[in-house]
């Protein structure tokens, strides 16, 4: 089971003044992690959450939120790209805002048996739901072209075809079993002078990426978002790197923005666009968040309103 004390939640304080919680109303925290979110979310206002995760060691947690909150809280252990279906037993089709929390939490990570880090030598497992192949099945079976070509998209890293290519030479000899093993084949592929960061950090992050479905997911669920959210609804995203940043950036200004717009009367488009971006910047964590949790440096708060307009990808009947 997660252990609770170990996650602090990021731009907590940002995204619930961006949520703009209201009595009687109904949102979504899309990745409930350890429910530092949801918490704060209940503890606001008198108004009902559902919290959604895809991991099964997030449901004893969820539990002793139901169990403080009673009726106000609910949980349903799936993907937040099923956020629409997951409200149809609650018998509700809008809600007020949604927030997504993108990534791992920190007991995932901290947890060597989930096989996410790369500073512990544990099973390479990686993934969130625990079902689908392991890490060590996909790293052992994937072409080495392939390869390459995840850890460069979704990892931006530049020696991606030397660190695919050790991975490969190293697996003729001796299955990859560990994330300790993994990490070591990549650090050695990289030329000592590059070092920043652990070097391990990128290739790990792609296969996590690739393997969890997270671009997919992040795509399918922004645009369930867009759909459930009813006039006024907030839709805040929490980013920790750039491909998810720029994929949320992007959505946001399709469904914002018209070429078209007066200048003039912008309060009044020409287009019927769903939502208002209401962080033309994204939001960063201070200094003082950062020192206190070092996990929240990379982390960017991005914030739309939904407006009176129909959905941009059917509305919800
Ligand atoms: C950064 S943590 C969230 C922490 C949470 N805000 C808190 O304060 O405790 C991200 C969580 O989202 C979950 N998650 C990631 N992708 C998901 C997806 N597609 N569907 C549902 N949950 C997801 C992960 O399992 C993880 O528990």
């Amino acid at each position: 089971m997660i252990n609770k004390t170990t996650h602090i939640p990021v731009l907590l304080d940002e995204t619930i003044k961006a949520l703009s919680i209201k009595n009687e109303e109904f949102y979504i925290d899309a990745t409930f992690g350890v429910g530092g979110y949801s918490k704060a979310i209940l503890e606001a206002k008198k108004c009902k959450v559902l919290g959604v995760d895809r991991d099964p060691e997030a449901a004893p947690i969820a539990e002793t939120i139901k169990i403080e909150f009673n009726n106000r809280f609910f949980f349903q252990n799936a993907k937040f790209s099923q956020i629409e279906e997951l409200l149809e037993p609650l018998k509700i089709k809008k809600v007020a805002g949604i927030v997504f929390d993108l990534g791992v939490s920190s007991p995932q990570i901290d947890q060597i048996h989930r096989g996410f880090s790369f500073k512990l030598d544990g099973p390479l497992d990686m993934r969130m739901s625990k079902e689908g192949p392991t890490a060590e099945e996909f790293i052992n079976k994937v072409e080495e072209n392939t390869l390459a070509n995840i850890i460069f998209e979704l990892g931006d890293e530049v020696f991606s075809r030397r660190i695919a290519k050790n991975i490969i030479s190293e697996r003729a000899i001796n299955s990859i079993t560990k994330t300790g093993q993994l990490a070591s084949i990549v650090r050695k592929a990289i030329p000592s002078a590059k070092h920043k960061i652990d070097p391990a950090t990128k290739t790990f992050q792609a296969i996590r990426i690739y393997l969890n479905d997270e671009i997919s997911e992040l795509e399918k669920g922004l645009i369930a978002a867009e759909k459930i959210l009813q006039p006024n609804g907030i839709l805040a995203v929490v980013s920790f790197h750039s491909i998810e940043d720029r994929i949320i950036k992007n959505f946001f200004l399709k469904c914002s923005q018209d070429k078209n717009l007066s200048r003039h009367i912008p309060e009044i488009p020409s287009k019927q666009h769903s939502l208002k971006i209401l962080t033309k910047k994204p939001i960063l964590p201070s200094a003082i968040e950062i020192k206190y949790n070092k996990r929240s440096r990379s982390a960017k708060l991005r914030v739309a309103e939904r407006t009176i307009f129909p959905s941009q990808f059917g509305d919800v009947a």
